[in-house]
């Protein structure tokens, strides 16, 4: 219905019609509101204005009527318009458990998006239509935000954290792609495009051409590489906890306080990792900070996750 206006932008997530039935909800109340005070302001000024010179109008004591009427009202106004904003947020908010997870490095001026399956593109990111989408998204720098019109989502891309962003695509086509927060110079060239396609398709596109293995893959290299599996060994005879199966898992640190296994946590540990030391374990992990890229550290969070638990091995 309002494709052809160029007002609003093409709805092409399921999150899309619920936005903007919201949107045009609170466009709806802002109108009737302004046209019914506007309207009652020309009424009253020729209905009630002074008609001789020396004319006085009569005082006005209380109106319970009126008083209740007008906070009643706007108050349940009010309600509705928070708990239908509360339930499009947490819907935002809370991706479903089963998505398609695709990293994504913000940084002065380009967006980099990285595939499970190895694919890296610049400026571009190709997703399939009808499946959720879930972005992990940091920053090598400053801070961005992924704005997808189309999709009606946005978030921030924050330095040194990782935040979400989930989408489902409703149609195939190429939508654009925004960063929509001031990040220097060339912010405002810090665009790309979602190119959305049939499955069949994204699945062609997701084998053509790809030399250099899954992301979990490049991160078993870095891990042996940065010689990390000396201390993190899967025997659980190494001077660091065993990683195997431990993505997920909720962990005791030495402080008492329990910790999560998710990406900031592996982030963390890599990063700065007397930070939240595991009981059981002295601090002696040396940081790798400066060491490895951030997109680097994608590799090594995926490689953490692709570690399943090993049956024969007894934990402690
Ligand atoms: Cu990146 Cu603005």
């Amino acid at each position: 219905m309002w494709t052809g206006t160029p007002l609003f932008p093409e709805a092409a997530s399921t999150m899309a019609p619920r936005v903007d039935a919201l949107y045009f909800f609170l466009l709806g109340i802002a109108g009737f509101f302004s046209l019914l005070i506007a309207g009652l302001i020309v009424y009253y000024a020729v209905r009630f204005h002074r008609r001789t010179p020396d004319q006085v109008g009569a005082q006005i004591h209380g109106g319970m009527v009126l008083e209740i009427g007008w906070t009643v009202i706007p108050f349940l106004i009010t309600m509705v318009i928070f708990v239908w904003g509360a339930s499009v947020y947490y819907a935002m908010a809370r991706p479903p458990d089963e998505t398609l997870n695709i990293y994504v490095v913000g940084k002065q001026w380009m967006w980099k998006f990285q595939h499970l399956d190895g694919q890296r593109e610049i400026n571009e990111l190709h997703v399939p239509v009808g499946r959720p989408v879930k972005l992990i998204m940091t920053s090598e720098d400053v801070i961005h935000d992924v704005f997808v019109p189309a999709f009606r989502v946005k978030a921030d891309v924050i330095p040194g954290r990782y935040t979400n962003l989930w989408f489902q695509p409703t149609k195939p086509g190429r939508y654009h792609l925004f960063c929509a927060e001031y990040c220097g110079t060339r912010h405002s060239g810090m665009t790309g495009e979602v190119i959305v396609m049939e499955p069949s398709e994204f699945q062609t596109w997701l084998s053509g051409g790809v030399p250099e293995g899954s992301l979990a893959s490049a991160g078993a290299k870095l891990f042996q590489d940065l010689a990390c599996n000396t201390c993190h060994r899967p025997d659980a005879q190494g001077r660091g906890p065993v990683l195997e199966g431990l993505f997920g898992k909720t962990v005791q640190l030495q402080n008492g306080e329990t910790m999560t296994v998710d990406e900031a946590y592996v982030r963390e540990s890599i990063l700065n990792p007397a930070a939240k030391v595991a009981q059981g374990f002295q601090p002696i992990m040396p940081t790798f900070q400066g060491l490895v890229s951030e997109e680097q550290l994608l590799e090594l969070i995926e490689y953490v996750k692709s570690l399943k638990a090993l049956p024969q091995v007894q934990t402690r």
